[in-house]
C-alpha cells in the first residue's frame, strides 16, 4: 500500500536550537502546499510540508518534537511518499502569508514562489527561524511587535488572498475573524496523519480529510 522511494539526504542545516532545514534529493518540483510522508527505518513515518524546492532537492523545515524529528537531522537516506495533499489554490493578487510557529514551513515555499507579504509569529525570539523580509511578532515582545501574528494581520489590513498555517488555536481564531471581517483565503493546521492517502480517517478536521485537502477556506474553519 505504501509506496516510499528511498532518497539521499543532501544536507541538514540548523536554524535555531529546535529547528533545521533538511534537503533531500527529489527531481520533480512538488506543487505548493503539498506534503510528504517521510520514513526513517526504525521510526514512524511522519508528515512534513514541502518548504522549498531547489534544482533537484526538496526542502523540509523541521521542528524537533519527538524521536523521529530528532533522528531525521542525522539521516543519510529517507523514504519519501508524495507529494500528498493538493496544490494550494493560487492567489489572484499578491498574497498575505500568516505563519504561526512551525506553520512557517509550507509558507516559506509560497513566499518563494508567489512573493507577497509574510507575517511570522512565535512565542519568543529564540523560537523563530531567520526569514528575510518577514514581518515578525512575538508573544513576549522579544523580537518584532509584541502580540500575535493575527494582530499583525489586523494591522496590515489584508482582506483577500490570505494563506495561514499554524497551531489549531490560531486557525480557529482566524476562522472566527474571517467570518466577522469577511476575510478570504485558506488555512492549514496540524492533525494526526497516519496513512496520508484518505483511507484511515485519522486526519479529519472541519468535515474534511486534511491529508487530501490540506488548505481549507478560512471561513469554514
Ligand atoms: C500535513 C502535516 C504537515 C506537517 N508539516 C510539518 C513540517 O513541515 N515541519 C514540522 O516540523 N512538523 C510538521 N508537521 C508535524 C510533524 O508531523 C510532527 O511534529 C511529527 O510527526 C512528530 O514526530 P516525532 O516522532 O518527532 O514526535 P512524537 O513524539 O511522535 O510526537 C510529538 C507530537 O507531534 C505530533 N505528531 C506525532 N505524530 C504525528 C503524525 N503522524 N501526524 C501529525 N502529527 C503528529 C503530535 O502532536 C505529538 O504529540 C506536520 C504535520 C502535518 C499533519
Ligand atoms: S491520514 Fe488517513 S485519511 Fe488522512
Amino acid at each position: 500500500m505504501f509506496n516510499f522511494k528511498v532518497k539521499e539526504v543532501l544536507r541538514a542545516k540548523r536554524l535555531n536550537k529546535n529547528t533545521y532545514h533538511l534537503y533531500v534529493r527529489w527531481d520533480e518540483k512538488p506543487p505548493v502546499g503539498t506534503f510528504f510522508m517521510v520514513w526513517l527505518p526504525g521510526f514512524e513515518a511522519i508528515p512534513l510540508s514541502v518548504s522549498g524546492w531547489y534544482r533537484g532537492a526538496v526542502r523540509f523545515t523541521i521542528q524537533v518534537r519527538g524521536p523521529t524529528t530528532k533522528a531525521l537531522f542525522w539521516a543519510t537516506k529517507v523514504g519519501l511518499m508524495g507529494p500528498l495533499g493538493r496544490e494550494a489554490p493560487p492567489p489572484l493578487g499578491k498574497p498575505t502569508l500568516v505563519a504561526g510557529g512551525i506553520g512557517i514551513a509550507p509558507l516559506l515555499y509560497m513566499y518563494e514562489e508567489w512573493g507577497g507579504t509574510l507575517l511570522y509569529g512565535g512565542r519568543s525570539a529564540k523560537d523563530l527561524i531567520p526569514v528575510e523580509g518577514a514581518i515578525i511578532s512575538t508573544d513576549d515582545g522579544s523580537k518584532g511587535k509584541k502580540g500575535t501574528v493575527l494582530d499583525l494581520l489586523e494591522e496590515v489590513g489584508a482582506k483577500r488572498d490570505i494563506y495561514a498555517c499554524g497551531p489549531p488555536a490560531m486557525l480557529k481564531a482566524l476562522g472566527q475573524m474571517s467570518r466577522e471581517k469577511d476575510l478570504r483565503g485558506y488555512g492549514s493546521t496540524e492533525t494526526m496523519v497516519k496513512c496520508g492517502m484518505g483511507i484511515c480517517g485519522a486526519c479529519a478536521i472541519s468535515k474534511r480529510l486534511l491529508c487530501k485537502e490540506p488548505w481549507i477556506p478560512l471561513r469554514e474553519i
